[in-house]
């Protein structure tokens, strides 16, 4: 396997995985060069914070004070604003480790940044283990009260970058609950059942097998578009989902210590990006797993918090192992 990360928004660019006939394809959406990242694109590979998914109407109280962020989303604010971790350059510090070769990322964000408080230091490892897996290791310290909420926003495609729709790939997601969402694509606050709803991937189904179902929650997602909330109910590294192509017979199994997991299924691809080698994204032509705390925790009590105060360490681990199976 081979991983590439840029410093521009610490972003895997590729990822090369094993088939079962022993053939490499890159599985990750991206372009060939910088260039086409500065060009704009839907998070491509990308780090997300400081707050991954949406903030309702861009605000929050914490600790009495108001604060107020990019509306970037349809009056909502969506992936740390107009310019989050995504867009920033971070410093690169390889090391060789008896997992494996690592790419120690860091970077700061300072207080007022995109109007949230406290200064932070992050520091964002990849591993590409000798086990077949990127490994992601997210630490961060604040000096002020403050929310965060990191992922890594890759687009997956099993049989290859720039093949068709992954409408066949079936998924699993170990999840008995998932949190609805209003037309903004907010929680309503209801964890609900997935039992009997097209939300139901306790056991894999192919992922096309109910996308396209007359049901209130795919069509306000316009696919699915969501964050299911996750069986375990620590913050041990857990299995949280497996995709199998079957074509390439390509599996990527999800770990994470995250609470919640964001299924998305690439419904605002239209085809319009040029990507790596010429080719072109069509809508659900991949899909991300975002391993985060659920959407607008910071004015959901009721939600696990994702407050960082001054004497705690942020700390999140997601891995994404690949193997074959026939
Ligand atoms: C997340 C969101 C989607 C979309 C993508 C980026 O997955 O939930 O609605 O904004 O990011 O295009």
């Amino acid at each position: 396997m081979q991983v590439s990360v840029s410093t521009y928004g610490g972003i895997v660019t590729t990822l090369t995985a094993l088939d079962s006939d022993g053939g490499f394809a890159d599985v990750v959406l991206g372009f060939d060069n910088l260039d086409g990242y500065l060009a704009g694109h839907p998070y491509f590979g990308a780090i997300v914070g400081r707050y991954g998914n949406r903030i309702a109407k861009g605000t929050f109280v914490l600790d009495g004070e108001k604060y107020e962020l990019a509306e970037n989303n349809n009056g909502n604010h969506l992936h740390g604003g107009i310019v989050g971790f995504d867009k920033k350059l971070w410093r690169a510090h390889p090391v060789s480790t008896p997992e494996g070769p690592q790419l120690q990322l860091t970077a700061t964000s300072a207080d007022g940044e995109e109007g949230y408080p406290g200064r932070l230091d992050l520091d964002v490892t990849y591993t590409l283990t000798h086990r077949n897996a990127l490994r992601i290791d997210y630490r961060a310290t604040t000096d002020k009260p403050t929310h965060i909420n990191l992922t890594n926003h890759s687009y997956f495609n099993l049989m290859g970058a720039g093949c068709r729709d992954i409408l066949g790939h079936e998924i699993s997601i170990a999840a008995d609950r998932f949190t609805p969402v209003d037309k903004g694509m907010i929680p309503t606050g209801e964890a609900r059942d997935v039992a009997e709803t097209p939300m139901d991937f306790r056991t894999a189904v192919a992922i096309g097998a109910r996308i396209e179902d007359d049901e209130e929650q795919l069509r306000m997602g316009g696919g699915y578009d969501h964050n299911w909330i996750l069986n375990s109910a620590d913050s041990a590294l857990s299995p949280a989902a497996r995709v199998h192509e079957p074509t390439s017979g390509r599996v990527m199994e999800v770990l994470t210590t995250e609470p919640g997991v964001q299924f998305y299924t690439a419904n605002f691809l239209d085809g319009s990006l040029s990507g790596k080698k010429g080719k072109t994204y069509g809508r659900r032509s991949a899909l991300c797993l975002e391993t985060q705390h659920f959407p607008d925790s910071p004015n959901r009590p009721e939600f696990p918090t994702t407050i960082l105060r001054p004497d705690e360490e942020f700390a999140s681990t997601t891995v994404y192992r690949f193997s074959v199976a026939s």
